[in-house]
């Protein structure tokens, strides 16, 4: 039997492929739900894509997709990828699998963000997943005091490393009444390279998928 939760990634997946205009170059997320959508793009004719982690370029690669550097193309229209959680504004929480400056950069270069989750994703108000932090090594102790000072509980990501070298403290117990002020103060914290709270580049779009289908949320 099909796991259920598989089943409504793979149909908010195939759903997102109708928004992929022949020719583009498409900005692909990371993670399960992204991997579904990756299976899928065989089926559409894209000119190449960009990758938000090494784990998608080597799945898009196998596919025989061409991959491109960022810093070779312009703005590119539009970026997809799932998340651990979203509002009703379109703000995430990401980087539960670790890639998120990554996909903050591709994200941030593309006109549109489709969200792709299950509807168990869609939450009031974020916090309840913890955020991730990617911080510089040296930096870890220094931004987990100030992280306590915000009233959060850092845990250390034990034996992971970015893409980037760097660490990650997943972040407990967050109040984030405003999530773009809230990123904001994070990335202001000195060693941290990027957070996981996903404001400044919030989804224009979400595919919420549940038992019945898949609902659009604009
Ligand atoms: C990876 C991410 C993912 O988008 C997020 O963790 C959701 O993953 P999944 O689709 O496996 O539930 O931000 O850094």
């Amino acid at each position: 039997m099909t796991d259920p939760k598989l089943a409504q990634k793979q149909a908010a997946a195939k759903a997102a492929l109708s928004y992929i205009d022949d020719g583009i170059i498409l900005g692909v997320g990371t993670g399960s739900t992204v991997n579904c959508l990756i299976d899928l793009l065989p089926q559409v004719r894209i000119k190449g894509a960009i990758a938000s982690s090494e784990v998608t370029e080597s799945r898009l690669k196998s596919l025989g997709i061409e991959i491109f550097d960022l810093n070779q193309v312009g703005e590119l229209d539009l970026y997809i990828d799932g998340a651990d959680e979203i509002d009703a504004d379109g703000n995430m929480i990401k980087g539960g699998g670790g890639a998120l400056t990554r996909e903050k950069i591709v994200a941030a270069a593309c006109r549109r963000f489709i969200c792709m989750v299950d509807d168990s994703k869609v939450v009031s108000s974020l916090g309840k997943f913890p955020v991730a932090i990617e911080v510089l090594p040296q930096a870890r102790s220094y931004v987990a005091r100030q992280l306590v000072k915000l009233g959060g509980e850092p845990v250390y990501r034990e034996g992971f490393v970015t893409d980037y070298g760097n660490v990650i403290l997943d972040t407990y117990d967050l109040i984030i009444d405003n999530p773009a002020e809230f990123e904001q103060r994070l990335n202001n914290i000195v060693g941290v390279v990027c957070n996981g709270i996903f404001a400044a580049q919030s989804a224009t779009l979400m595919l919420k998928a549940h038992e019945g289908g898949v609902q659009t949320v604009q």
